[in-house]
């Protein structure tokens, strides 16, 4: 059966090799406790699972999704209302706001909006892995910015060469940063929007972090930066804030090019979101915020658990202050497959190899918090044990 080249490039997946090892782990009776996905653990608030049987109920709502291309206006409405409370963002949910099943799909439907076979498109590195995906998947030719500690995790938009700038059509970008946890400050947005602007470069703000940041840091949008919405959208998503990363929601806003260009894709693939995840949404975004509140009182602590283990085995190091992940360097000398591979080998533990997140994560690893309490004490006290 041929299968299509489009998929052939794209790489493989780098857990693959320690998916088997946990597998036969498990089979050999070795209690496994994984760090390495980041997936809230805690429940979505009890008030969007009613209001998601309350409206699930109605059977007007079990018919295609109103406003299929863009969801539905109430929930465009309510993004708005958000926007502005959260980021002080004036958005017009008519032509700025489009509904989205997770802010992974728009990952991929911004790269068909935008990009002709064989644009350049750049993205950070390391980064998220779909970014690539969608990049190749939609004919594009991917160009790794590096993005390093001393330069706070940001990309040097100088460093990038000219030949690479001139032939590049879009962007990706994604602070709170997965991986490295790194936020960006105003004057950063406002160089980005300069620099997409002098290149005609459209930008791809993926924001699903933007609420899940420590105490100290500001909560900003890209879209915060005066022109932003001249070059670019913003992608965001209830998984993060409201514990519903299975519930598929997010939204895109900005430059309403752009969300009618995704928007024709969306026509054109799926047939919208289901009304009642809408209304739930809804019910999320306008009554369920102190809930992030309350998650970020419960990473706040489990960070400071993880932090006082590694500094009882030796790795110092300062951590941004957003999202729920903590990108940790290996000891000295030691590579992150090495590292990661050994740590599963002494103590069943889990995490995420830097180099999943492409070559510059070589000499780190990835924790996630969204563990329950209990197995990241268990998983603290093991590596204690094995490494100090
Ligand atoms: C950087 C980044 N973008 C997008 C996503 C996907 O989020 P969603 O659940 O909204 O599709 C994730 C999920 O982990 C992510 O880390």
């Amino acid at each position: 059966m041929q299968i299509a080249d489009r998929l052939t490039k794209i790489p493989p997946y780098l857990f693959m090799e320690l998916r088997k090892k946990i597998a036969k782990a498990k089979a050999d009776g070795v209690d496994v406790i994984s760090l390495a996905i980041g997936d809230p653990v805690e429940p979505t608030p009890t008030s969007i699972i009613e209001e998601l049987y309350r409206t699930a109920c109605n059977p007007e709502n079990h018919r295609y999704p109103t406003d299929e291309e863009k969801g539905m206006l109430a929930f465009r409405k309510e993004v708005a209302v958000w926007y502005k409370n959260r980021y002080g963002v004036t958005l017009d949910p008519e032509n700025e706001i489009l509904g989205l099943i997770g802010s992974k799909e728009g990952c991929h439907h911004f790269i068909l909006a935008r990009i002709n076979p064989g644009d350049v498109v750049l993205m950070t590195d390391p980064g998220y892995p779909a970014y690539r995906a969608s990049i190749l998947m939609g004919g594009g030719i991917p160009y790794n910015v590096p993005i390093r500690p001393e330069n706070g995790y940001l990309p040097v938009f100088e460093d990038i060469p000219s030949d690479v700038v001139k032939k590049a059509r879009g962007m990706f970008l994604n602070y709170p940063n997965n991986p490295t946890g790194a936020c960006v400050t105003r004057p950063f947005l406002d160089k980005l929007v300069a620099f997409a602007k002098a290149n005609d470069i459209a930008v791809c703000y993926d924001n699903p972090y933007s609420e899940v940041v420590f105490a100290g840091q500001e909560r900003l949008s890209f879209l915060s930066a005066p022109g932003a919405k001249e070059v670019g959208v913003e992608l965001n998503s209830l998984s993060k804030p409201y514990n519903m990363t299975g519930w598929r929601l997010g939204m895109a806003v900005g430059s309403p090019e752009l969300i009618a260009a995704i928007s024709k894709v969306k026509e054109n693939t799926d047939s919208g979101i289901f009304n009642a995840i809408q209304f739930a949404g809804i019910q999320a975004l306008k009554n369920e915020t102190p809930n992030i509140e309350k998650m970020m009182a419960i990473y706040t602590r489990r960070r400071e658990r993880v932090l006082k283990t590694l500094d009882k085995i030796g790795i110092k190091f300062n951590p941004p202050k957003g999202t729920f992940y903590l990108w940790i360097p290996t000891p000295k000398g030691m590579g992150s497959l090495e590292f990661t591979n050994q740590l599963f080998e002494k103590t069943g533990v889990v995490v995420a190899s830097g180099t999943a997140y492409g070559q510059y994560g070589e000499g780190f690893i990835r924790i996630s918090l969204t563990v329950p309490d209990n197995r990241l004490e268990e998983a603290m006290a093991r590596i204690e044990k094995a490494f100090a």
